[in-house]
């Protein structure tokens, strides 16, 4: 039974190759596995029984039996695995490692021929067990794995064969297919892709194959490679087609495959002591919108758009977020404008979140300001500019500069004063007279300090236009040198001997000399005065 079974088995493996060897007998090869019976046939070409057999393995006398010999010839390492059956042929009962080699048999066949038959045993089992190992990998519920963009990742394949085997991996993906990427004939092979990226996503195969016994076995799992930008979402407001709502749209394009977007609000709801942060909205997809009505919104409120996804590292979070506040136009609220110039109002919003809108307005009833040949608006960045053309005096009053976001309204107030072409004539003359002033002050004060005995006698500076001969008196003093340098920029004075300083002091007191305070003992020249030059021009200038 077990003897018919191996034959069968037997058969199958062997190629049953028979050559005509040299001296006609023929060749036989043989391939078994461990544990397998294997019959290795001797004289098969006749009908005849031979007397006695026997068998040779590499060089070496094995066993001797036949037909007329019941009892091996003598003990051989192989005991009673090894039996030569009734016809001659060898009986392997349980094929070994190591039992591969060149069989030689001698029949003797009835009327004194010999006949030599050679059988070439081949011993092979597996390729079996093969696994296959790719690091560092995660695998998804249908056991295909991922790994990230970047990462080094190794692929271990290994399997067991006897004698030997092939192992190799192959790699087909969407741009190739079916790519030998490593072989060898060991017992595992091992390759590694530095720095992966999403071509070498594909199907991986490691195949085994046993070039003795012909058996080939494969294994294959997909990789993913996962992959996200390095930049962060992106957070933008839109307005809603209606005007009672804000739309907040939340992307994030480049990831593979899509992340989960969410937008939440921090700290939205309390409870108890904990605060957690509400979601409003969480969806498998590359972009968000968030519809909410203004009612929900307030100042300092942040929402924020939060991305997962199985390619951000541990510990890594992609966000971005916006912290509402209200709309907040700065600018100079008063300018002036000369009649038939052009005037340009700036008003500039940075603060609104989301972006407000902002526009000019004229007049207290807030008339919008339409761009024309009268109007031109121009908005750069933050700053919004509106420039009148041919200022007239129709144009003074309040502009306002409106920003409104759903948060709400501000606006910034900018006065325009408009000056006709005669009152700028007008500013001309103010400053001649302004100049006369000075000038006449420098000479008044010039006579004071000449006369300024008379003043401290007389007390006024009524009695100074009665002496001019003081002045000219003046001129040939050893003060010459400070007067003229005082005329035209008031220079600080020299306080070289007591007290003089004082004499420019009252330069200063001159112009304003019209009113009760102008006591003659301030004008005296032993007044030691504190009061600094330095206050002078700009109370001339004022005046
Ligand atoms: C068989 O042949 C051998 C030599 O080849 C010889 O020695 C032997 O006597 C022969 N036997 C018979 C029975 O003819
Ligand atoms: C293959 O695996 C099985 C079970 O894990 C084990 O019993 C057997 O010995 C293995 N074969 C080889 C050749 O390693
Ligand atoms: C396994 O699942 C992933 C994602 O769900 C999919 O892309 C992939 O094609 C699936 N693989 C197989 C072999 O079905
Ligand atoms: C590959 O796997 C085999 C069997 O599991 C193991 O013996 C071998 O060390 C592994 N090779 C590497 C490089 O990890
Ligand atoms: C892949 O290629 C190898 C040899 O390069 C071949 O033996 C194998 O059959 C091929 N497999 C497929 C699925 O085409
Ligand atoms: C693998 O092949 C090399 C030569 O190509 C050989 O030296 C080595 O012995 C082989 N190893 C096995 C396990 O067959
Ligand atoms: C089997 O493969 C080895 C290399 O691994 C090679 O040397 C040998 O010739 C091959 N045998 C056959 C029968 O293909
Ligand atoms: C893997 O084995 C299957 C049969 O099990 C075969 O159809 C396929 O071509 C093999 N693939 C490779 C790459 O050898
Ligand atoms: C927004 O809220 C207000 C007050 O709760 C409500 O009257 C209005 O209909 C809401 N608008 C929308 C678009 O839901
Ligand atoms: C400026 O406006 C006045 C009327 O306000 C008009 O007479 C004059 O032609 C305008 N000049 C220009 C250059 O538009």
């Amino acid at each position: 039974m077990t003897g018919a079974l191996a034959v069968a088995l037997l058969l199958l493996y062997s190629s049953a190759t028979v050559a005509v060897s040299g001296d006609g007998s023929p060749d036989t090869a043989l391939t078994a596995a461990p544990g397998d019976v294997a019959l290795l046939p001797c004289y098969s070409v006749g009908n005849v029984t031979p007397t006695v057999t026997t068998w040779v393995k590499n060089g070496r006398g094995l066993i001797s039996g036949g037909a007329s010999v019941d009892i091996p010839t003598g003990p051989t390492p192989a005991g009673q695995r090894l039996t030569v059956l009734h016809d001659g042929s060898l009986n392997i009962r349980e094929v070994r490692r190591g039992d591969e080699g060149t069989y030689l048999c001698a029949s003797t066949l009835p009327g004194n021929n010999t006949f030599h038959a050679r059988v070439q045993l081949q011993v092979a089992s597996g390729p079996e067990n093969l696994s296959i190992s790719i690091r560092p990998t995660s695998a998804l519920p249908n056991e295909t794995l991922f790994t990230t963009r970047g990462s080094s990742v190794s692929f271990n394949c290994s399997a067991s064969s006897y004698p030997s085997q092939l192992l190799s991996w192959a790699f087909s993906g969407r741009f190739y297919s079916n790519t030998s990427l490593a072989a060898n004939n060991g017992s595992w092979l091992d390759m590694k892709i530095k720095d992966i990226q999403p071509s070498a996503q594909g199907v991986y195969t490691c195949r085994a194959h046993n070039n003795i016994s012909h058996q080939a076995v494969n294994k294959s799992t997909q990789l993913l490679v996962y992959y996200v930008p390095d930049r962060h979402p992106e957070c933008m407001w839109t307005p809603a087609a209606d005007e009672s709502s804000v739309q907040f749209t939340c992307t994030w394009f480049g990831t593979y495959p899509l992340p989960t977007l969410s937008w939440e609000e921090d700290g939205a709801e309390n409870t108890g002591a904990q605060s957690k942060s509400r979601v409003y909205a969480s969806e498998v997809t590359n972009s968000l919108s968030l519809v909410l009505n203004r009612t929900l919104l307030s100042d300092g409120q942040t929402l924020t758009c939060r991305a997962h996804h199985p390619a951000l590292a541990a510990g890594k979070e992609a966000s971005c977020s916006f912290t509402l506040k209200p709309p907040y136009p700065e600018g100079d609220p008063l300018a002036t404008a000369l009649e038939d110039s052009s005037k340009t109002l700036t008003c500039s919003e940075s603060t609104s979140k989301p972006p407000a809108s902002t526009t000019w307005r004229k007049g207290l009833q807030q008339d919008a300001i339409v761009y024309g040949s009268k109007y031109l608006l121009s908005e750069d960045g933050p700053t919004l500019r509106l420039t009148i053309v041919n200022v007239s005096k129709d144009d003074e009053g309040v502009y306002f500069c409106r920003s409104e976001n759903p948060l709400g309204v501000r606006e910034l107030e900018v006065y325009l004063t408009v000056k006709t072409s005669s009152a700028y004539t007008g500013a001309f003359i103010g400053v001649f007279i302004a100049v006369l002033i000075v000038g006449s002050a420098v000479i008044i004060a010039k006579t004071v300090y000449s006369s300024r005995h008379k003043i401290c006698l007389g007390g006024g500076f009524g009695q100074m236009d009665e002496d001019r001969g003081d002045v000219l008196s003046l001129v040939d003093s050893d003060d010459e040198q400070i007067f003229q340098d005082s005329v035209p920029r008031l220079p600080p004075v020299t306080t070289t001997t007591n007290g003089r300083h004082t004499t420019l002091v009252q330069i200063h007191r001159i112009p304003s000399s019209d009113h009760e305070d102008a006591d003659p003992t301030d004008a005296s020249p032993q007044q030691q005065d504190d009061t600094e030059l330095t206050e002078e021009p700009e109370d001339l200038v004022t005046f």
